[in-house]
C-alpha cells in the first residue's frame, strides 16, 4: 500500500464531541463543545479537555476550577454542534438549546440533564500547549440515567445511549452492534470466555474491572447499593470458577 505524506496536523479519530458545561451559578453558566478530550488515567480517574483561551469558556474554568464532561447522542447532536458555534459571550446556551442545568454533587458546574452520563471533574493543571490550553482534571463524580440502568442487574447499558462521535468535522452516530468486546482479540475461545468471564491478559482484566466499577458516590443512593454489591459477587464467583 502507498501512502501520501502530509504536513503535521490532528488526525486522530474518531474522538467524542463533548459538551462541557461551566460557571457557578444560573447566570454565569455556559457550555462550550469540546472534541480534543479524553482519559488520561485510570486510577485516580483522570481527563483532559483542550480549550483555546480565547473561548468564553476558558476564564470561566481556569477561575472556577471545576466543569462537567457531558457526552452526547444522538438527540443532541444539533445542540452539540451549537454549542460548538456560538459564545456564551452572545447567549445563555442553555436557555437557545432548551437544556436543563441541573446541580451536580461535587462540583459547582451544572449538569446537563438530558447527557446521559455526565463527568463532574475538579481541574488539576493547566498545560499551556500552544493554541489549545489542556485542562487535566480529576474526576470526581460520573452521573448516568437511570433510563438506561437494567433495573434487575444494575448494569449500565452505554451502547443503548446512542453516543456520536466526530471524525474530521462531521459528527456520527455510534452502532449499537458491537465488534467485539474489550480483550476478544486474545480470548481463547467466545465460548471458554462465556463460561469463565476472564481474559487471557491481566492488564486488559484490570481494564475491564476498572471499566466496569461502580462510579464515585453520586449521591444518588438508590441505585448504588445494588450496582456495588451485585458487581463484588459476580467477580467473586468469576475468580473461584477459574481455579
Ligand atoms: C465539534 C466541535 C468540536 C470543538 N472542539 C473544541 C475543542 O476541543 N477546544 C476548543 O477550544 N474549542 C472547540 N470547539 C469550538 C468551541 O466549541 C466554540 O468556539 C464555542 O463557540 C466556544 O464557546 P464559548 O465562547 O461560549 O466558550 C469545537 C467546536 C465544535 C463544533
Amino acid at each position: 500500500m502507498s501512502k501520501v505524506t502530509w504536513k503535521a496536523g490532528n488526525m486522530v479519530y474518531p474522538v467524542p464531541a463533548v459538551m462541557v458545561s461551566c460557571g457557578n451559578d444560573r447566570e454565569g453558566y455556559n457550555i462550550i463543545t469540546v472534541a480534543w478530550t479524553g482519559t488520561v488515567c485510570t486510577n485516580p480517574a483522570m481527563v483532559y479537555i483542550s480549550v483555546r483561551p480565547e473561548r468564553y469558556s476558558y476564564d470561566i474554568i481556569r477561575k472556577n476550577g471545576d466543569f462537567v464532561i457531558n457526552l452526547t447522542n444522538n438527540e443532541l447532536a444539533r445542540a452539540t454542534d451549537w454549542c460548538g458555534v456560538r459564545s456564551g459571550r452572545d447567549f445563555d446556551k442553555f436557555k437557545e438549546m432548551n437544556l436543563t442545568a441541573v446541580p451536580a454533587t461535587k462540583v459547582k458546574a451544572p449538569l446537563i440533564e438530558e447527557s446521559p452520563v455526565n463527568i463532574e471533574c475538579r481541574l488539576k493543571e493547566i498545560k499551556e500547549l500552544g493554541s489549545h490550553h489542556m485542562f487535566l482534571a480529576e474526576v470526581l463524580a460520573v452521573n448516568v440515567s437511570d433510563d438506561y440502568l437494567d433495573k434487575k442487574t444494575g448494569t449500565f447499558n452505554m451502547s443503548a445511549t446512542g453516543l456520536i462521535s466526530y471524525i474530521h468535522g462531521k459528527y456520527y452516530g455510534s452502532s449499537t452492534v458491537p465488534l467485539g468486546k474489550f480483550g476478544y482479540s486474545v480470548e481463547k475461545s467466545p465460548a471458554a470466555t462465556e463460561k469463565t468471564g476472564s481474559h487471557e491478559s491481566p492488564e486488559a482484566e484490570q481494564e475491564q474491572k476498572s471499566a466496569n466499577e461502580e462510579p464515585a458516590s453520586s449521591g444518588r443512593e438508590k441505585r448504588k447499593p445494588r450496582w456495588s454489591s451485585e458487581r463484588k459477587k459476580s467477580s467473586v464467583k468469576k475468580r473461584s470458577r477459574k481455579k
